[in-house]
């Protein structure tokens, strides 16, 4: 250990979450500036993290419960982002922390050379929840979408279609950073510097039926599509893009694959985010939500799609482990047992009615866009960062894509109450900006 790194630590331990959650704002305050856990933290980041994330907003949390969190000064915020549509049940959720902490003590890990039990019992619950499709585990969004694309590949190889090749995806899109799914990523800035990338990428516009037409073919391998857009700002693709999509594919022997890492696990009021548009997949994958914010990926393909990846095609070492498959099928209980679907479907439907007016009475809005609880509201200004960061300072966390995009995903437990309260903040953030 550096001689930072012991000068920081003492730091944290002063402030535990029983400490905060017993000071009075004012001893809490005091805490802040006198421990300035955070101005220790930016420093040693700035010192030994790679700087790849760039300067992190001002704010480093201790300890969340539910829709809240709390810094280290003790300061309480509501969480409208849920870590990217990660923690879906909420912070810290005891039925979710149980399954984790029994399953610790009992054992984490083991390789999958052997049977393990809740990713068996977490593959039957998926196969449930998609179609009976198989499952296969892993660690990330973007390692679920390169096994959905090399089984794609390894399909058309073992059927004798070598020349089907390529992956058709749309500008705008994200489908991870891995140099595998990089290409099929629709964000010119995110190749940048990368080259070269793996060939047979080709990206259209979303929505283009005509470039869908042009682009999908006999050398296409399979089409790669975000039921909704989620990275840059929620877009919808329209039913027709989708059904057309669908048609082609089956065509032209392509595979059509879903990728439902941010849409998925019931944010939008449905399980799957494609479900809204009745067009049935030949892969799914996802990630985020699934686990709680314990890693985990997950790809889903139908039966015979699956049986090309043979034993020793693919794998990994972490994916499906003893930890992330608990924790997956404890999120998934409390999901099914809190009734969340229908409570993100309702809450949803609140909570864009809530921005509706506010947009109207600011005149702020000109778009809201989004299903159940994956909303972006686009600002006729472009002023989302500023109102992003005066909102974080005023205690709501909710994220800005762009310049002039709002992007709310928060846990799926969120109430019509926790609502009213995020609107007074981003109501009240907005004037103190102008
Ligand atoms: C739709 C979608 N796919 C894939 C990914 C990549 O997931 P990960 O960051 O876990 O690799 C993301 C991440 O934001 C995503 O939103």
């Amino acid at each position: 250990m550096t001689p930072e790194t012991l000068e920081i630590a003492p730091a944290l331990d002063a402030a535990t979450p029983a400490d905060l959650e017993q000071s009075e704002p004012d001893a809490a305050h005091h805490l802040h500036s006198k421990n300035s856990v955070l101005d220790d933290l930016a420093a040693a980041d700035a010192q030994f993290g790679l700087q790849n994330y760039g300067q992190r907003l001002p704010v480093a949390f201790s300890h969340g419960k539910g829709m809240e969190l709390w810094d280290f000064a003790g300061k309480r915020y509501l969480d409208f982002l849920a870590g990217i549509s990660v923690t879906q049940v909420g912070h810290a959720h005891p039925h979710v922390v149980e399954a984790i902490a029994s399953q610790a003590a009992r054992v984490m890990h083991v390789t999958n050379y052997y049977y393990i039990a809740p990713q068996v019992e977490l593959a039957r619950r998926l196969s449930n929840l998609s179609y009976g499709f198989r499952a296969f585990f892993c660690n990330s969004g973007a390692e679920a979408n390169e096994a959905a694309l090399k089984l794609a590949r390894k399909w058309h190889h073992d059927a004798g279609n070598d020349g089907k090749i390529e992956v058709v995806s749309v500008w705008k899109s994200f489908h991870g950073r891995t140099l595998g799914v990089l290409g099929a990523t629709g964000n010119a800035a995110y190749h940048k510097g990368f080259a070269p990338l793996p060939p047979g990428h080709v990206l259209i516009e979303l929505n283009d039926l005509a470039a869908l037409e042009n682009a999908i073919g006999e050398k296409t391998a399979a089409f790669l599509l975000e039921p909704i857009l989620g990275e840059s700002g929620i877009l919808l693709p329209s039913p027709e893009f989708v059904q057309k999509a669908r048609e082609l594919c089956d065509q032209f022997g392509a595979l059509l694959i879903f990728d439902e890492v941010q849409a998925g696990n019931g944010r939008t009021g449905k399980w799957w985010a494609h479900e809204w548009l009745g067009v049935r997949p030949d892969i799914i994958t996802t990630a985020k939500g699934l686990a709680n914010g314990v890693p985990i990926g997950a790809m889903l393909a139908r039966e015979d799609v699956a049986a090309a990846l043979t034993p020793g095609s693919h794998g990994t070492t972490f994916g499906g482990n003893f930890l992330a498959c608990a924790a997956a099928n404890a999120t998934l209980d409390v999901i099914e047992n809190e009734n969340l679907m229908e409570n993100a479907a309702t809450v949803g439907a609140y909570f864009a009615g809530k921005l509706r007016d506010w947009g109207e009475k600011s005149g702020a809005v000109t778009e809201i866009r989004g299903r159940g609880l994956m909303i972006g509201v686009e600002l006729h200004v472009p002023r989302a960062r500023e109102l992003m960061k005066k909102s974080l300072e005023n205690g709501l966390i909710f994220n800005a894509v762009g310049d002039s995009i709002l992007r709310f995903l928060p846990p799926l437990v969120v109430s019509q109450k926790q609502v009213d309260e995020a609107m007074t903040i981003l109501g009240r953030s907005w004037e103190e900006i102008q």
